[in-house]
């Protein structure tokens, strides 16, 4: 299916970030949100995300940037937004509740043809297609944070998806730049489930004392080659997200290595979430240094 008109649902972190990944692809886009200052917010990130990291660095020129970022509409009405839609991309928060009556409600208004997919990162795609008439045509297309750089999309297959609708959201995906990778409707998909042991190895390590979270950090980053160390990298994705995952994981797998690490439980009852609220592995400061948080 040629996909025209392509929706986003949410403009929070990964709804705008799959927005700026989109427009730059080509696509005119419809971001929609429940708020408008909402939208206002993710219209700002973005012409500033285009204006810093590609029109200051000589890659676009201000012009050409301009009629990029013309690409993007905003809504709050999803019957106005949706309802002419090809494909829409559903990045609204993680509760099953709200993903199933935003489907059932966006197989009511959009057309017969319109492909519904999911950016959920941990509920199971499968649950959010059977609150719709056309799980043929639902998918998961599941982003990377940030959204606008990261060039992976796992391409969730829930049971009784349709080919055409696989190959639409490849096609999808790679209009965008992305690199789409195929993979069953399992808690994790493919990152996940195998980012999970590692953020729970190196909680342990920092409760044991056997290295510092800075310690662990640098040397995955300079010894693996990873961009962002463990802990970084499990403050950058939020606690209470690493719990959702790392439940749903071990209770699918059952592998000791996916089974949440206290440390993870008492920085939720501690109130740390991560970078989100400023407070994880590290504290992050205004100044936008961080320092090591000391457990004990
Ligand atoms: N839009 C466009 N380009 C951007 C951008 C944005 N919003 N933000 C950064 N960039 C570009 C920069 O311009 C720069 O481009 P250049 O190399 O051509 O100059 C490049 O990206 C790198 O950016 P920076 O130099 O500012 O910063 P870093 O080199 O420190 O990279 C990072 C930042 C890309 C976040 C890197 O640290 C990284 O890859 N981290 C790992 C992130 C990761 O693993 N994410 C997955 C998490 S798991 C997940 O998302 C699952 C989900 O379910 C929660």
């Amino acid at each position: 299916m040629d996909v025209k008109k392509l929706i986003i649902l949410g403009s929070g972190t990964m709804g705008h970030g799959i927005a700026q990944a989109a427009i730059f692809g080509g696509f005119d886009v419809c971001l929609y949100d429940i708020a408008q200052n909402f939208l206002d917010k993710a219209k700002d990130k973005i012409k500033g995300s285009i204006e810093k990291h590609f029109v200051a660095k000589g890659k676009i020129t201000k012009e050409e940037g301009d009629a990029i970022f013309a690409r993007l509409k905003t809504y709050t009405n999803l019957e106005e937004a949706a309802k002419d839609a090809d494909f829409v991309i559903e990045a609204v928060p993680e509760d099953l509740a709200l993903k199933k009556k935003i489907f059932a409600e966006l197989d009511k208004i959009c057309p017969v043809h319109t492909i519904l997919a999911t950016n959920t990162s941990v509920l199971p795609v499968t649950a959010i297609a059977g609150a719709t008439g056309r799980q043929d045509k639902v998918v998961g297309t599941h982003f990377f944070n940030p959204a606008a750089v990261m060039k992976l999309v796992e391409v969730v297959l829930p049971i009784g998806v349709a080919e055409e609708t696989v190959e639409t959201a490849f096609a999808v995906a790679k209009k965008m730049g992305k690199v789409p990778v195929k993979v069953k409707d399992t808690p994790g998909f493919i990152v996940n489930r195998l980012l999970g042991p590692l953020y729970m190895e190196a909680a342990q390590m920092v409760l044991e004392g056997t290295a510092t979270a800075e310690d662990i950090d640098t040397a995955m980053r300079l010894g693996a080659g990873h961009p962002m160390g463990p802990c970084e990298l499990a403050d950058f994705g939020g606690f209470d997200v690493i719990q959702m995952a790392q439940d749903a994981v071990f209770d699918y797998t059952h592998s000791e290595a996916s089974k949440l690490n206290i440390l993870y439980r008492k920085m939720l009852e501690a109130g740390r979430l991560g970078r989100k609220n400023g407070k994880g592995f590290y504290d992050y400061l205004p100044d936008g240094t961080k320092k090591p948080f000391k457990l004990f």
